[in-house]
């Protein structure tokens, strides 16, 4: 049976994610924020030695923070916290998690990045910056691994309808976004839950170091 570790499985698309998995019989870890903390180093070391959690088959990279803030307003502790969770700790994830795959030469890794990766909007540099991070992460960490059947990709997803989403966005802003979207919907947690299963599991034998958008059509008016 194929081991998946989802990072911010408690909710939101990570949630979605990890039934999905479930659903088709594959033996899914889900960390509790308190059992592994992403802004801290230390939390991560401590999960990786106290428990073989990272023996795990495919790992999803999807746990992120957002700070809205322009740019001098943002502390560079702010900015630190949210490079530190959507960025280090994916590359200290990837780092361990695929000690287990190469053995067994086979592994799937989807980093689930954001179509501000690509383009951005006042207040979110930290964000932009980390999930452009994780492109190049991405990108690298494919090419490195490529040779042990190690596929490994990000998705960008446009607006979904999450905490996230509703957190950062009042229903007048989430109604415009809503025009602006060519399908003229927010898209659901099981869209972008079916196209990272697809990337994560053995459907997927060719596909690797890409970014790929799933957003309604946003990027490309
Ligand atoms: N929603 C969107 O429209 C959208 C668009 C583009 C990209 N994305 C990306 O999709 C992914 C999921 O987004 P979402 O909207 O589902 O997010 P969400 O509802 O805000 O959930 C975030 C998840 O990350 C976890 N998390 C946050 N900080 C953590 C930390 N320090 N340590 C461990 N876990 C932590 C949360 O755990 P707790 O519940 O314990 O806090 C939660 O499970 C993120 O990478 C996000 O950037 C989302």
């Amino acid at each position: 049976m194929r081991r998946v570790l989802i990072t911010g499985g408690s909710r939101g698309i990570g949630k979605v994610i990890a039934e999905r998995f479930r659903r088709v019989g594959y033996d899914v870890i889900t960390p509790t924020h308190e059992e592994l903390d992403l802004s801290s180093i230390d939390s991560i070391r401590e999960y990786m030695t106290q428990n073989k959690h990272l023996e795990v088959d495919v790992l999803i990279n999807n746990a992120a923070q957002n700070k809205v803030s322009i740019i001098k307003e943002l502390s560079i502790e702010e900015w630190q916290q949210i490079l530190t969770i959507n960025l280090t700790s994916p590359f200290i994830l990837i780092q361990h998690a695929t000690r287990h795959m190469m053995v067994h030469r086979w592994g799937r890794i989807v980093n689930i990045s954001s179509c501000y990766s690509l383009v951005s909007r006042s207040g979110r540099s930290a964000y932009s910056a980390s999930k452009a991070g994780l492109n190049a992460l991405t990108r690298t960490a494919a090419l490195e691994y490529a040779d042990f059947n190690i596929l490994v990709n990000a998705v960008c997803p446009g607006f979904i309808d999450t905490e996230m989403t509703r957190q950062n966005n009042t229903p007048g802003q989430i109604s415009d976004l809503c025009k602006q979207i060519p399908v003229q919907r927010l898209g659901t947690p099981d869209e972008v839950a079916d196209f990272v299963f697809y990337l994560g599991s053995e459907q997927n034998t060719y596909i690797t170091g890409q970014t790929l958008i799933i957003d309604g059509g946003f990027m490309s008016r």
